[in-house]
């Protein structure tokens, strides 16, 4: 294959392929594939050796492919890691190992910011906050009370928390817009299926508004409004997050009124960040994916042009 070879500052350059170990942390759902699918497709295209491990939503699997990513030696670890705390040690094995470790996509509740070199991926605050902003400009004209079930990911990861505490923060301004039923649904269409079906028996027609952390928990959802009588997108508004090929499907169709896109493709900017370490530069601690909303208007537009 095509090794990178790289010029490591004033020293002579690594004639050797460089070794990335990658610690995904599940496959839960769409964005989860294509996630998986950019960071493999990039690092062939730079040359660079991937080691793969999925934890299936395992924090301690991670724990186990880093300890074997330190093992076999590799230049460069990155983890996307499935709850935000409780790597302070893991990561210190791997500083004192030498290696510089990338986070991607979620966030780590870090108090030592020495033990990581860059953060990848995208602001889930933000994106709470645009589904939000989003409600309050659709229910602009509607009177009283308006009821938002939730559909929350996996619990104690960083998309869970940042998008439910942008999404609160955005819609505190009208006090009729209420939360008025949340549980976590783990980001994936089953589950996001038994769960809405479990609100629509215990509250039936009193939802007016869902919203779902991701498009897969939407899409299971979906079929139990429907299985429930009702129309999704109009008896029920419906607005949730990641901008799959699916939910731009169904946006189209009138069942789902507002994406915020999330973008998985963070392979290429992985892989450059890999390749910059190895060159000894130094490299922003934040890195941030730029998204956008999509609402049933524009979405008939876009449909044609999503990757995942
Ligand atoms: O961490 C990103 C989130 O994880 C995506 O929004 C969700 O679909 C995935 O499972």
């Amino acid at each position: 294959s095509s090794a990178a070879v790289i010029q490591t500052g004033d020293t002579e350059p690594l004639n050797r392929q460089v070794k990335l170990g990658f610690s995904q942390l599940g496959s839960e759902s769409d964005w989860r594939l294509a996630n998986t699918k950019s960071i493999e497709e990039a690092a062939k295209e730079a040359g660079i050796e991937l080691l793969f491990k999925n934890a299936e939503q395992s924090q301690e699997k991670q724990f186990e492919a880093v300890r074997s990513f330190i093992k076999e030696g590799v230049d460069v670890i990155a983890i996307a890691p499935v709850v935000e705390t409780g790597w302070e040690p893991i990561l210190r094995e791997v500083q004192e190992a030498g290696i510089p470790l990338l986070i991607l996509d979620r966030k780590m509740e870090l108090t030592d910011q020495s033990l990581y070199v860059s953060f990848i991926g995208s602001d889930f605050y933000e994106e709470g906050r645009m589904a939000g902003r989003f409600l309050l400009d659709k229910m602009r004209d509607q009177p009283g009370e308006i009821r938002i079930a939730e559909l929350r990911g996996t619990e104690g990861a960083s998309p869970s928390i940042d998008r439910g505490t942008g999404f609160r923060d955005a819609i505190k301004e009208r006090a009729e817009l209420t939360i008025y039923a949340s549980e976590p649904a783990d980001f994936t269409q089953e589950r996001g299926k038994e769960v809405m079906r479990s609100f629509l028996q215990s509250y039936g027609d009193e939802i007016d508004v869902l919203f779902a952390h991701n498009d897969d928990m939407a899409l299971g959802a979906i079929e139990a409004v429907e299985e429930h009588g009702l129309r999704p997108g109009k008896d029920i508004i419906i607005i949730s997050v990641d901008g799959t090929r699916q939910a731009f499907e169904m946006m189209v169709e009138g069942k789902i009124n507002a994406v915020v896109e999330c973008n998985p493709m963070l392979g290429p900017n992985v892989m450059q960040a890999v390749l910059e370490l190895m060159e000894g530069r130094t490299l922003p601690k934040r890195i941030i994916t730029p998204e956008r909303i999509y609402t049933e208007v524009t979405a008939e537009r876009e449909v044609a042009n999503r990757k995942y």
